[in-house]
């Protein structure tokens, strides 16, 4: 059996198991677009597309589809607990299955809600996790597979390595990609062979061509080292993978005292958090679109994991796939 068989390909009916992740503020709808044209999947992040790039939601989901009619993902942040954000996310998921979505990405919550909105209308959900605790959540809720998100993941890491986070969650009966330190195409023929069911890259997907995002930052991806990613505290409160640029140097990475103890405060932590991902929101948006962070005066930060390492070059997205699908095609189990 071909390693590009594997119970991802067979749930999503794709060819190649490796998905374009979502990313805040890099996803944009001729990325995602791509990636699914080319036999993998892209995965729409909603915020992204409306703020980002001013989309209406439904119009980007179909400028995808003057693309491509295979497969496509949306991410559903469910962690705010505020009615108007949960009404917002349901109004999305909506609109995703009315357009056909039928690929659900959730994070950071139960995400029991959008299993019961999808799955009569065979939509498959896969909840994002760093450890066995949140896994065990995700499954009592219904979700159909994991994306275990590792160490050497852009955007929020996770506390463990590839191989750590699938011992521990192998026993459990579902589907596991593989999120985190994924560049090229031998770190995808690892992880397959390691036993996850397709690997999620975000990093990968920003040097390309039809990525919307600076090409400043593209080219600082390329340019990057392994040990010029760095973890700071200072964007949403809680460790985020960014390249070390001069400005990032300069303020460090660390959340003031202030702000470490109004989020570990019970009352405090929620209009704390509310605070960071506004203003997080916003510096980011910044950053990827405007370019010269970080080298010149900049306040910003560029998001990158340690997949910068296996990456050298910017290339349109579905060379990417095509390379990836060849070498797992030719390697051995
Ligand atoms: C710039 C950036 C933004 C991200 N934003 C999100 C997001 O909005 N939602 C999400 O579930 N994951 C997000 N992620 C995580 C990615 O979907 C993916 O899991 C991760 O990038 C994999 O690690 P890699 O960058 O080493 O390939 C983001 C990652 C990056 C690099």
């Amino acid at each position: 059996m071909s390693l590009l068989d594997t119970p991802l390909t067979q749930q999503l009916g794709i060819e190649v198991p490796l998905i374009c992740g979502a990313m805040y503020p890099c996803s944009n709808a001729e990325l995602v677009a791509a990636v699914s044209a080319a036999g993998g999947i892209g995965v729409v992040q909603p915020l992204s597309m409306i703020y980002v790039y001013g989309q209406d939601l439904r119009e980007g989901l179909r400028l995808i589809r003057q693309t491509t009619n295979k497969p496509i993902g949306m991410n559903v942040l469910i962690e705010r607990s505020s009615k108007l954000y949960l009404e917002r996310m349901h109004r999305y998921v909506d609109i995703g299955l009315e357009e056909g979505v039928r690929f659900f990405v959730t994070s950071l919550g139960n995400p029991r809600w959008v299993v019961d909105r999808v799955a009569p209308d065979g939509g498959m959900v896969y909840h994002d996790v760093t450890e066995r605790k949140w896994a065990d959540k995700g499954l009592a809720g219904g979700v159909h597979g994991l994306i275990a998100v590792n160490d050497r993941a852009g955007g929020h890491a996770g506390p463990r390595s590839a191989h750590a986070l699938y011992d521990e969650l192998a026993d459990l009966g579902v589907p596991i990609v593989c999120a985190g330190g994924i560049g090229d195409e031998t770190g995808f023929v690892a992880a397959l062979r390691m036993g996850y069911a397709g690997a999620q890259l975000g990093t990968r997907f920003i040097a390309t061509n039809e990525c919307g995002a600076h090409d400043d930052y593209k080219q600082a991806i390329v340019r990057a080292k392994e040990s010029d990613i760095v973890l700071t505290e200072r964007v949403t409160g809680v460790p985020l993978s960014v390249i070390r640029t001069p400005y990032v140097e300069r303020i460090g990475t660390k959340a003031g005292p202030i702000a470490r103890w109004l989020l570990r405060g019970r009352r405090t932590k929620h209009w704390m958090r509310t605070i960071y991902a506004l203003r997080s929101a916003w510096q980011l948006k910044r950053a990827s679109l405007a370019g010269g962070a970080g080298e010149k005066t900049s306040k910003d930060y560029w998001q990158a994991g340690k997949s910068v390492a296996g990456i050298h070059a910017i290339e349109p997205a579905a060379e990417i796939v095509r390379r990836f699908a060849a070498a797992a095609r030719s390697a051995q189990r």
